[in-house]
């Protein structure tokens, strides 16, 4: 099998070039359409700030940040959310899965789903929690690899240039996987 032509890791602290590719990557995203919280046009100070915001929480304890490089820089990135109430202790939520789309259908989305799914095991977590658009590219991933389908929910979100989109939650029990 020939080698992946990229490589994930786990970011502990978020450097300025860092924050650079991930803005990158999150601009991309939305440009291209995918309802991912923010508005199209997202200008490159918002995408920062909200970056820094995520570095912030990194450096906290309170999120795992992966990022995947490849030769041309970052190109993708997911995260798990682990600042949850005190009777939560064994969940997180899964969040923030963006592939530039350079290097799309490739198998990168896989790859962070299961490098996510790896961290979260390593930290202890037995349950992981995730909503993605209805019928989107995302949600088929999860289908894909085993999450479980909860329910939809109406008009959740905007997509980023308007219009409403139904959202689904997931859920994936590691103690099975
Ligand atoms: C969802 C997302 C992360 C998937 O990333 P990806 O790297 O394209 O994911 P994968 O390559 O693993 O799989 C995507 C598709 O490519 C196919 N694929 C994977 N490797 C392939 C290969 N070597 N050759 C051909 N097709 C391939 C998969 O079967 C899958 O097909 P499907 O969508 O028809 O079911 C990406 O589309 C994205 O970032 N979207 C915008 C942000 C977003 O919506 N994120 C999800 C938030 S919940």
């Amino acid at each position: 099998m020939s080698k992946a032509p990229w490589s994930i890791r786990r970011l502990r602290a978020v450097d300025d070039a860092q924050i650079d590719g991930l803005t990158d990557v999150l601009i991309d995203c939305v440009e291209g359409g995918a309802s991912v919280s923010f508005m199209h046009p997202l200008s490159r100070e918002r995408a920062a700030a909200f970056w820094r915001r995520v570095a912030h929480g990194v450096a906290a304890g309170e999120r795992i940040l992966l990022i995947a490089e490849d030769t041309q820089g970052l190109c993708g990135t997911v995260q798990l959310l682990l600042d949850l109430p005190e009777n939560q202790p064994h969940r997180a939520d899964l969040a923030k899965m963006l592939v530039h789309r350079r290097v799309r259908r490739q198998g990168l989305g896989v790859a962070l789903l299961l490098a996510a799914e790896a961290a979260a095991r390593e930290g202890g977590k037995t349950l992981l929690v995730l909503d993605a658009v209805t019928g989107g590219d995302g949600a088929r991933l999860y289908e894909r690899h085993g999450w479980q389908r909860v329910g939809d929910i109406p008009d959740y979100a905007l997509w980023p240039r308007g219009g409403f989109c139904s959202t689904t939650v997931y859920y994936r029990n590691l103690k099975q996987a």
